[in-house]
């Protein structure tokens, strides 16, 4: 069956609250992290920060453009429990963990996007095939530096 206009938009909107939570823990991580090893991570994120935010800009305007209204902070409902600063503020080995973890939850609900959309709203999908894209490079980013933190 054909999605309908409103599943769109649901969907998008989970798609947005999602990105404006991986923003707030990469910026909370980009801070928290401590030591000469975080550094190096810690700037990875702080660059990263700017691309989520853009991929929730991209949503929000993809929302208005189908007739949907864009959520504020108390419709938004949070879960990304391993992206919580750890209580070791040195333990960069779990800010990567949880990073790889939100990339492929991204990656899983663009993949959703794509398949709701298929025949009904190819402009959508054409969006969320390009967030996929840059997704799945930040996953491949840090599965670099977990494979390098992996042998130390
Ligand atoms: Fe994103
Ligand atoms: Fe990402």
């Amino acid at each position: 069956m054909a999605a309908s206009k409103e599943q769109i938009i649901a969907a998008l909107s989970k798609s947005f609250s999602m990105e404006v939570e991986t923003v707030i823990n990469y910026l909370a991580n980009s801070l928290d992290l401590e030591g000469v090893r975080a550094e190096f991570i810690k700037q990875a994120l702080a660059t990263d920060i700017q691309e989520e935010l853009t991929h929730a800009q991209q949503i929000g305007n993809r929302i208005k453009q189908l007739g949907g209204s864009v959520p504020g902070s108390l419709s938004l409902q949070f879960n990304q429990k391993s992206l919580q600063p750890p209580r070791d503020t040195t333990d960069v080995l779990t800010v990567i963990k949880g990073v790889l973890a939100a990339e492929e939850d991204a990656i899983a609900q663009y993949n959703a996007v794509i398949k709701l959309t298929d025949g009904v709203d190819y402009v959508t999908q054409d969006l969320a095939i390009t967030l996929l894209g840059q997704e799945e490079a930040h996953r491949q980013q840090f599965e670099g530096y977990l494979k390098e933190y992996m042998k130390s």
